[in-house]
């Protein structure tokens, strides 16, 4: 049981990280391309090109990486070449997730970096469950949404919060954040 729950949470690295590398990459050419929708911009320029496919590669990667790492003694993911897709389905769903956030946000009239605390917490969770699962459905439900994955979930959705405060707090101090949420 131990294994089951500390391999989905490994396995979820992927998702947990993908924003926070978006950060990093980002900057550029936004994805909406200042397009506006009614009077506010479509998405705005928080979201861009190299932010998503930076934030999407380089965290898949950082779960192939732990796959391989694992492989003489667990499987991280399964193993076939539709599971090597897996850790990007989740970093891609993550990176979805937080735009479709965005996309609420500035629907609601919040400008670029204004804080939501709902939906900047749990926006990627819900994109990278929903984007791993169209990729992985048996797998994703296997070890999140059945039996004793349901461990891992319930983990996910009581250490985002705390992570995501961290992660941001130091983001905001070192520079690369504007804001501490
Ligand atoms: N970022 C990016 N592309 C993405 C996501 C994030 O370039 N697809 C970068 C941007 O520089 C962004 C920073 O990461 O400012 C922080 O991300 P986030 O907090 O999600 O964006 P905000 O600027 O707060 O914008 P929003 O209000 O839309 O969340
Ligand atoms: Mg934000």
């Amino acid at each position: 049981m131990f294994n089951t729950i500390l391999l989905g949470l490994v396995a979820y690295i992927p998702a947990l990280s993908a924003n926070s590398l978006a950060v990093v990459f980002g900057g550029g050419k936004p994805i909406d391309g200042g397009l506006r929708l009614g009077d506010n911009r479509v998405l705005g320029d928080g979201k861009t090109w190299r932010g998503l496919i930076g934030g999407t590669i380089s965290a898949g990667s950082v779960g192939i990486s732990l796959y391989l790492a694992a492989f003489p003694f667990y499987n991280l993911y399964p193993n076939n070449l539709v599971g090597m897709f897996v850790p990007f389905s989740f970093s891609f769903g993550a990176m979805f997730g937080d735009m479709s956030a965005s996309f609420i946000k500035r629907r609601l009239g919040r400008k670029r970096g204004e804080s939501s605390p709902f939906l900047d917490r749990y926006d990627f969770v819900v994109g990278s469950f929903l984007v791993g699962y169209l990729v992985y459905p048996s797998w994703v439900v296997n070890t999140y949404f059945s039996g004793q994955g349901l461990w891992n979930l319930l983990i996910i959705l009581i250490l985002v919060p705390l992570l995501h405060k961290g992660v941001n707090v130091i983001g905001y101090k070192i520079g690369v954040k504007k804001e501490p949420w």
